[in-house]
Formats: C-alpha cells, sequence, structure tokens
C-alpha cells in the first residue's frame, strides 16, 4: 500500500532524534530552541517577522507599518521599498559570494554549466534590458514556458529585477492550458525555447506557444523571446518572435533593480481548485521574500558550503522558492538538473549527486518510491556520503518509503525534513528543524516559528488528541497569498469561508485533513476536496471532467483518484457517452489523448470507464466517495441514502 493509510500512520511510533554532531553544528540546535523561538513568534508574530526582516534582507526604504491585516486581506511591511532581485544577486556581489557558484545547472544530454553570482547578475540585467527593449514595463505580466535550464530562473528574476510579475507555466502543460493561463493574465510576453529534454525526447515548446497564440488565441501576447536549447527546428514569426542570443550581444549588462512596493505583485503561479478553471495564485514581494529566505534558511540548516539540490520544476511552487528564490537570497548555491530517471539511465540522480558533492537534496515522495521500485543497485552503486540533509514535500510521505529514503540514501546519518506547504502559502508551514526536531516518519512534525497551524471541527473548534479535523492557519504569515487574480470573491470564498471565523479570528483553510498526536506532532492525511494528488502535482477533478466532457462523445464525466503504487493516486474516469457513441478501446485512447491536449500529461486518466448512469444526490451532485471506493476495487459500505436512484450502483458494479 502507497498511500499512509489510517493504520500505517496510527501503528507509526518511532522517534528519530537529530544525530549530536549535527545538531551541534546546526543553527537551531535543539527543541527548546525552537520551542522557545515559537513561543517567542507566536507572542508577537509581527515583531518577530519585523526583526529578521530588518536583519536579513536589504530594503531601499524600510516600511511603516508591519502587518495590516484586514481579512482577507493582509499586507506586509507596508510602505517598504524592496527588490527580491536585488536581495537574490545584487546583495552577494559587495561581498566574496561574488564568484561563488549560484547556479550549477545540468543538461539531461550531460551538458553543464555553472554561474557565478557576477555572472547571474549580468545575465539576469541583460535579459531584463531585453524586456524593456521588448515594450514589458513595471506591472506588465510576463509569460515563462521554460524548460529546467538557467534561463528560467534567469528570466524569472529579470521580471523581479523590473517588476513585470511572471507567470510561470510548467513545461509539461498542453497549448490549451498554457493559452488559457497567457489569457487569463494578459502576458504582453512570453519567454520559451525552442523545446527541452526529457527522457531522451525533445518538449517541443515552442511550437505550443505558437498552437497558444495561433488566431490570435491570446491577444495580449505582443513578443516572444526564444531560448535556443535542443536546436530543433521551429518557425520564427517575424515581428514577435526573437532569438535570445540575437539580442543578449547587444544588451547592456547594467540594469539596477527597480525599488518595489513591499505588496507589488512578484508573481501568479496557476494551481487547480475544485472548479474547473485553474486560479491564478497572487504572491507580492516583501513578505514572500522573507519568508521564502527564513524558511529555506533555517529547515535546510544552509551553510556555505552547502550544495543544495531541489529536483522540482521551476514551473511549480516549489521551483519558485526553494530552486530561486529562498536558496538565492540566502547566497546558496543551487542545483538545476533538466532531467529525470528514464530507461537510458535510472540512477542519473545519484550520478549528479556524485558529480557535484550534493549536501542537500530535496524531493517528493512520488519519486523515491520510484527509487525504490527502480532498486537500490542504483544508488548503491553511487558514492552519496556528501549528503547531510534530505527533504521531502507534495503529498504524505507512506512511512516505508521514508525508511527508505533515511537508510538508503540518507545512509542512516541524514535528518529528513517533510515539509507541508502549499503553493499558496508561499513557503514550508509545517516542517522540522533539523538539528532541533525528533521526526516521526509520515509526520510533518511542528510549525515554522511564527505560523499558528490548529486542526479545527466543521465550526472551527480544535479537535483533541489523535481525532481528524481541518488544517487551518490562525494568523496571517508573510509569504500567504494575497488574492486569486482578478478574483478576491473566489479567494474569500475559498480559502476563508469554508471555516467560519471564530471568535471574530479568520481562519485559512487549506483544504487538507490532518491530525495531532499526543507529542503535538501534525500528521496531515491528504486532501478533504475534490482536488487530487497525482505524482505530488494538483489537479481538481473538475479540471478533468471539464477536459474531458469538451470532446462530442462524452455526455457526463465523473473524476476521482485512485490509489497508486508509485504516484499516490491516479486519475480514474467514469464517464457516460452521447447517444449516438458507443464504448471501446480505441475512444478510450481517444479520451486520454484528448485529456492530454486539453491539460496536459499529468493529467492522462490512468483508467476510464463507461457507464450509463453516474450516482448523484437529488439536487443532483455526483457522489464522488461512491466512485471513489468502486475506482478502489472496493464494495462502497457507507451511507446511500441520498442516492438518488439506487440501481445506479448496480449499474456501475456490473459495468466495465
Ligand atoms: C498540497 C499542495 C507545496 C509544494 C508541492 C505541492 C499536499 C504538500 C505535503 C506534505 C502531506 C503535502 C497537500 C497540500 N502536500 N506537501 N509534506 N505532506 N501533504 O504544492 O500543488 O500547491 O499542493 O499538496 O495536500 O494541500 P501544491
Amino acid at each position: 500500500m502507497s498511500q499512509p493509510t489510517i493504520e500505517s500512520i496510527l501503528s507509526e511510533n518511532r522517534v528519530f532524534p537529530p544525530p549530536a554532531e549535527f545538531a551541534q553544528n546546526a543553527s537551531i540546535k535543539s527543541l527548546e530552541e525552537y520551542q522557545q523561538l515559537y513561543e517567542r513568534a507566536k507572542a508577537d508574530p509581527a515583531a518577530f517577522w519585523a526583526e529578521l526582516a530588518e536583519k536579513e534582507l536589504h530594503w531601499f526604504q524600510k516600511w511603516d507599518t508591519v502587518l495590516d491585516w484586514k481579512p482577507p486581506f493582509a499586507q506586509w511591511f507596508v510602505g517598504g521599498k524592496i527588490n527580491i532581485s536585488y536581495n537574490c544577486l545584487d546583495r552577494h556581489l559587495t561581498t566574496w559570494r561574488k564568484n561563488k557558484a549560484a547556479l550549477i545547472w545540468e543538461g539531461e544530454p550531460g551538458d553543464s554549466r555553472t554561474l557565478t553570482y557576477a555572472q547571474l547578475h549580468r545575465e539576469v540585467c541583460q535579459m531584463a534590458n531585453v524586456f524593456k527593449q521588448l515594450g514589458v514595463k513595471k506591472g506588465d505580466r510576463v509569460g515563462i514556458y521554460m524548460p529546467m535550464i538557467p534561463e528560467a530562473a534567469i528570466a524569472m528574476l529579470a521580471c523581479a529585477r523590473i517588476g513585470a510579475p511572471h507567470s510561470v507555466v510548467f513545461g509539461g502543460f498542453s497549448a490549451e492550458a498554457l493559452k488559457a493561463r497567457l489569457v487569463d493574465a494578459e502576458a504582453k510576453l512570453v519567454v520559451t525555447a525552442d523545446g527541452g529534454w526529457r527522457k531522451d525526447k525533445i518538449v517541443p515548446l515552442k511550437d505550443a506557444v505558437d498552437a497558444a497564440l495561433e488566431d490570435n488565441g491570446a491577444p495580449s501576447v505582443e513578443n516572444v523571446l526564444v531560448v535556443k536549447r535542443t536546436e530543433q527546428k521551429i518557425s520564427m514569426e517575424s515581428g514577435r518572435d526573437h532569438w535570445w542570443h540575437d539580442l543578449q550581444p547587444n544588451a547592456s549588462a547594467d540594469c539596477p533593480a527597480e525599488p518595489m512596493d513591499s505588496e507589488d505583485m512578484l508573481f501568479i503561479l496557476y494551481t487547480s481548485g475544485t472548479t474547473g478553471k485553474p486560479k491564478g495564485v497572487v504572491h507580492t514581494t516583501g513578505g514572500y521574500n522573507l519568508y521564502t529566505h527564513m524558511t529555506t534558511q533555517w529547515t535546510f540548516d544552509l551553510k556555505d558550503t552547502d550544495v543544495y539540490w531541489c529536483t522540482a520544476d521551476v514551473g511549480w511552487i516549489t521551483g519558485h522558492s526553494y530552486i530561486v528564490y529562498g536558496p538565492l537570497s540566502n547566497g546558496a548555491t543551487s542545483l538545476m538538473y533538466e532531467g529525470a530517471p528514464r530507461p537510458s539511465n535510472p540512477g542519473c540522480l545519484w550520478d549528479v549527486v556524485e558529480k557535484y558533492g550534493v549536501t542537500i537534496f530535496y524531493t517528493a515522495p512520488t519519486a523515491i518510491r520510484a527509487f525504490i521500485k527502480m532498486g537500490e543497485h542504483h544508488p548503491n552503486a553511487r558514492n552519496l556520503s556528501s549528503l547531510r540533509i534530505l527533504g521531502t514535500v507534495g503529498e504524505p510521505i507512506n512511512p516505508e518509503a521514508w525508511m527508505w529514503y533515511h537508510k538508503v540514501i540518507g545512509g542512516e546519518r541524514c535528518p529528513i525534513v517533510d515539509t507541508w506547504w502549499q503553493t499558496e502559502t508561499g513557503g514550508f508551514m509545517l516542517t522540522p528543524l533539523p538539528g532541533a526536531t525528533p521526526t516521526k516518519p509520515g509526520s510533518a512534525t511542528f510549525p515554522f516559528p511564527g505560523i499558528l497551524a490548529e486542526i479545527v471541527d466543521a465550526e472551527g473548534n480544535p479537535v483533541g488528541e489523535n481525532s481528524g479535523g481541518y488544517l487551518v492557519i490562525q494568523h496571517p504569515w508573510p509569504s500567504m497569498m494575497r488574492t486569486v487574480y482578478g478574483d478576491d470573491e473566489r479567494f474569500r470564498r475559498t480559502y476563508w469561508e469554508h471555516i467560519p471565523p471564530k471568535d471574530g479570528k479568520y481562519l485559512y483553510f487549506a483544504g487538507d485533513g490532518a491530525r495531532k498526536d499526543k507529542d503535538g506532532y501534525f500528521w496531515v492525511m491528504g486532501r478533504v476536496d475534490d482536488v487530487m494528488n497525482i505524482s505530488g502535482h494538483r489537479l481538481g477533478t473538475m479540471e478533468v471532467e471539464s477536459a474531458l466532457v469538451s470532446h462530442p462523445a462524452v455526455a457526463e464525466a465523473a473524476v476521482v483518484g485512485k490509489p497508486d503504487e508509485v504516484k499516490g493516486e491516479d486519475v480514474f474516469a467514469f464517464v457516460t457517452l452521447e447517444g449516438e457513441y458507443e464504448g471501446s478501446e480505441t475512444l478510450v485512447r481517444e479520451l486520454k489523448q484528448h485529456v492530454v491536449q486539453e491539460i496536459g500529461a499529468i493529467a492522462r486518466p490512468g483508467e476510464i470507464r463507461f457507464t450509463d448512469a453516474l450516482p448523484k444526490t437529488r439536487s443532483g451532485k455526483i457522489i464522488r466517495r461512491v466512485l471513489r471506493s468502486l475506482a478502489a476495487g472496493q464494495e462502497f459500505a457507507g451511507d446511500t441514502s441520498t442516492l438518488e436512484d439506487r440501481s445506479v450502483l448496480d449499474k456501475l458494479r456490473g459495468s466495465s
């Protein structure tokens, strides 16, 4: 069983204290030290964050008000002027870090590049000047649709430098998905590449951009900047498309960072919710800079000698906060890898660890389960002794995978930080601190200092020990999302009204269920809404349903997550067809391909089952819990009294 079932987690009582020598050398050295820090922050969160903001970041101008909280809208460091690109680059240039590696990049075919802080600064300035030349001004949105190459980070930092919010779209999303995001964000410029390497094949990114922009598909887009990566043939539309290598040589490397208001928008990042339309999560500058800076520093116990590697893609929040902004703001060396384990080299990640002497390795449970499947002879054949901290994110980690990670990758010496957070939270919310927190396999342990996390019932009352409930945050934090782009109401509805304010206190509802054990450890159980978690990626059931019903053969569709050994969950779709169509293998293939086209390969249903009716309530709502049991191959044992037509159940069991 790959998902942490209640049983496996309840029976989990192993505790792993930080190794003594590790704790001695860590910046936060004991549980007591963490607790003191936590209590101090809790007593006055604004004062806690203000002190760190002053000490850790460069401000062009200091703020007037630390926190302005008009629920559900928070503003941090109001009146402060700051630039995150300055904090990630310029301020390191006056120190010895000027010539330290900022980015180490390894391409899938084996090519590589290292950029020092001085070199990265130079390229960011050049790209920022090219953006200006292409008409991008402060406040204009820029779409970034890139492979994992240094220019992806360069483009983000160039946007931040001139105050143009970026909207990075994961390179695995389809042209349709890209188009919807460019339209919603009204992007003026798109930065892309001819292609990227993915499992020995080329992902044709520029072709997808062309398809998204076809027939004036995203009318706000005026220009496309193209980085040459794979060198396959692409078409360039004159006047609209520009090669980076043509413009870079003449671009000045002098581009002072724009002093931004702390609350100016830094980026929009789209994520799935419970409706068909992905929402644009808005993050702003000062608070996000501070929070990603502090969480990176303390959770990974950063040292200047570290080679830090987060295996996420920059298209996700993990890449934003923990490949680019958090590490660079700290002056760390951040490794970027374009490739993924593939048949031609299943052990490639361990080659990278060995080649660069990676010290901190941060990945997802789904990847760990895939490593287990590929066999421990791959990591065992490499020297992984440089590693000192391991991290995990994206979904609850099953204790079995945790133990394997601890033994086989960590050699039983590396603390594991299981970080629970979300696109919306900007940074880690629950996480061990490696020198301080005794860990329990499968638990994200405790809240980060300054984070007031609780588990409550539907009325907002805290639940007792080991009772399941909703995971909420009771006080604003610096990197919280500010709104849904262009839709304040959706922001309010989704996150702040699900659980009613308690004693006048607004509760941020994350969408996850969790419990706390007798020692106060948090155990996150997974989503309690109609959001699936496929290989650590969030996908709305409605989003896939919308994609399916946009196919002419489909009358109705209901999508649920089905437990999967490696992915955690897989997409399972129940489909009713329009009268003239009949279910067939060919149609199954066609529908799967259709979903890939509408959203991207991550949404491809593992299974599609045709049925002539779906279980619904009298008011017409699809009862997904019935379908979830069926998809999991279990008999449905719950209450079916709300089911409108009970014969549907028998039909669903029978049809296949
Ligand atoms: C959802 C957020 C944050 C970066 C990756 C995903 C699940 C994330 C954990 C964890 C249990 C986790 C939650 C959350 N999740 N990390 N350590 N333990 N669950 O970001 O796409 O915004 O998804 O991922 O369900 O709500 P995201």
